[in-house]
């Protein structure tokens, strides 16, 4: 049986004095969407660094079966590891087109780093105009990233990362100050995206809507620990997650 896309075991980051992530052990694989919740602080985004090889970790990062741990973020999301992040990080001043027409263009670049003097001839214009039908970016495709509200600006961040042919989509709080429409919307859009492309996707949630509706599966965090994962009504039910997590919520 082959590996799933990203197996990850034992990852430890420490800060000092501070163990922010312990001992986390995560898979995720192509076509499936997975979650992970915790309380603020609980080192989710910290797991991500060490997942992207952003931030030093002991233990193993696996990807596609080869031993990932020394790869430097930029080699492994041209392996198809690619993730967003809490803050933005459009190129505010470009159009939404051309933000995905770069996206394009670094991830042809990235498979033939000798060839920058060439680089325009890198850019996929199909496949950032499919990326844009996809996420229904029509209307906005010409306007500036940064004149857009903030439903909009997620999903084209999201279309940057779908335009670098990921295999697995790491996905940091991408409800966070949306409204109802947008984030119901985001998860329309997310879904046919990640079928579209057959893509994974591992989000970083809070908003137990989106976890709901999006997730088959999910990984607590608590205090950098991983208290409980499996299916998500599974682990929403259960008591000790409700405590660490659900219950301060005040979510069902
Ligand atoms: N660069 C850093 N230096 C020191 N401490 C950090 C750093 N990044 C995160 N932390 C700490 O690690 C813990 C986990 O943070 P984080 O991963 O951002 O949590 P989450 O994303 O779950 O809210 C927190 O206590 C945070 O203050
Ligand atoms: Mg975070």
């Amino acid at each position: 049986m082959s590996e799933p896309f990203l197996a990850a075991d034992g990852v430890t980051v420490r800060f000092g004095g501070l163990t922010a992530v312990d001992s986390v052990s995560v898979v995720a694989d192509r076509g499936e969407t997975v979650g992970i919740i915790g309380p603020n602080g609980a080192g989710k985004t910290t797991l991500f660094g060490a997942l992207c090889g952003s931030v030093p970790a002991e233990g193993t990062v696996r990807v596609e079966g080869q031993d990932a741990g020394t790869w430097a973020p930029h080699r492994r999301a041209r392996a198809g590891l690619t993730r967003t992040f809490q803050q933005r990080e459009l190129f505010g001043s470009l159009t939404v087109r051309d933000n995905l027409l770069f996206a394009t263009e670094a991830a042809a670049l990235g498979q033939r780093p000798m060839r920058l003097a060439r680089r325009h001839a890198y850019r996929q214009p199909d496949k950032a105009d499919a990326t844009i039908e996809l996420l229904g970016l029509q209307g906005c495709a010409g306007m500036l990233a940064g004149s857009l509200p903030g439903g909009l600006a997620r999903l084209v961040e999201i279309g940057r990362a779908l335009c670098t042919d990921p295999a697995l989509v790491l996905l940091d709080e991408p409800s966070s100050g949306l409204d109802n429409d947008e984030t119901a919307q985001l998860v329309d859009r997310l879904r046919a995206a990640a079928a579209a492309c057959g893509c994974g996707l591992l989000l970083v949630e809070h908003d137990m809507s989106v976890v709901n509706a999006l997730c088959e599966r999910l990984y607590v965090l608590d205090f950098g620990s991983c208290i409980a994962s499996g299916p998500t009504a599974e682990v929403l039910a259960s008591a000790e997650v409700r405590e660490a997590y659900l219950g301060d919520l005040g979510a069902a």
